[in-house]
């Protein structure tokens, strides 16, 4: 296990990995490591002949600086459990200076109206910071492919985009989301949910199953009404938005046509702690 805070140290290996001509496969991640993130890492083992995982939290994607100061850092359990799948890990966790130099701030991206759907619209400047830090990141690891989870559907189809504007030669690798046997996504965030919070946020996924479901029956408008029911009347689980776009543009529909995929969308809140999920329609 090879663990990084200097971009120069990465830069070096990385160096001598290119010549000998071997593939990098790269993980970004923000630490706390759970099982969705390994998941992503063991996809990136069996794929490539070298591997970088990043734990970095990056300061410019938070909207919300209590949300920032409350991410959960974890850097010698998160290093532990990577050393369970391997011990040829390279692992680069860097302070924010080493990405960012003296001024944190983001480049201003346009992502073809992407970044202005649903996450867009909840958290302003998020998509702006994903994309700087990942064209930091991107440079100093130069791999060959990149790993994301489907968890983060409007990132994954946000990077893609990214690589074609930034003209970068990495391939990105969509991965299915990893659930608890409860249906819950894992996110680094249930660790902030109290024993409450935990038992009510399956519902999340029950409901998102149940519209998959009924998609080829009931109409958009009144879905999404259902939808809306589900939370009102839990008093745990708060709804900020649930949407069904399409998967191209990311654009929500009223009306669904033939020969599109779609995926439902959906965010909530359990007290402070924010949860985001999705599922393909079809
Ligand atoms: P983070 O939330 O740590 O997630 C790192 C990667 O793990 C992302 O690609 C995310 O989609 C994936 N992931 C998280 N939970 C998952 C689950 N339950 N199943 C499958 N994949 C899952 O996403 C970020 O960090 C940051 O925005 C980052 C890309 C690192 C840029 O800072």
């Amino acid at each position: 296990m090879r663990v990084y805070e200097k971009r120069l140290d990465v830069e070096k290996d990385v160096a001598d990995l290119h010549k000998q001509n071997k593939s990098i496969g790269f993980v970004p991640t923000m630490g706390a490591l759970h099982k969705g993130h390994l998941a992503l890492v063991k996809k990136a083992i069996d794929q490539n002949q070298a591997v970088v995982v990043s734990i970095f939290v990056n300061p410019t994607q938070f909207n919300n600086s209590e949300d920032l100061i409350k991410y959960p850092r974890t850097l010698d359990s998160d290093v532990t459990l990577l050393s369970t799948l391997s011990n040829d890990i390279i692992v680069f966790a860097p302070e924010p200076k080493e990405i960012y130099g003296s001024k944190t701030s983001s480049f201003d991206y346009d992502f073809k109206g992407l970044e202005h759907e649903m996450e867009g619209k909840f958290r302003p400047g998020h998509f702006d910071g994903v994309g700087t830090v990942l064209k930091h990141l991107f440079t100093i690891v130069s791999p060959t492919k990149a790993y994301f989870g489907e968890k983060d559907f409007q990132q994954l189809q946000i990077v893609k985009k990214l690589v074609e504007i930034e003209n970068m030669a990495v391939e990105i690798i969509g991965c299915p989301i990893y659930r608890e046997e409860s249906g819950l996504a894992l996110s680094s965030r249930n660790k902030r949910l109290n024993k409450k919070q935990l038992q009510e946020s399956p519902l999340i996924y029950k409901t998102l199953k149940q519209v998959k479901n009924d998609f080829g029956t009931k109409s958009v408008i009144d879905l999404t009404s259902w939808v809306s029911e589900q939370f009102e009347n839990n008093d745990v689980l708060v709804l900020e938005y649930f949407e069904i776009a399409k998967v191209s543009d990311l654009r929500s529909i009223k009306r669904k046509r033939k020969n599109t995929k779609y995926r439902a969308f959906i965010a909530v809140f359990a007290g402070e702690v924010r949860l985001i999920d999705n599922i393909a329609l079809n």
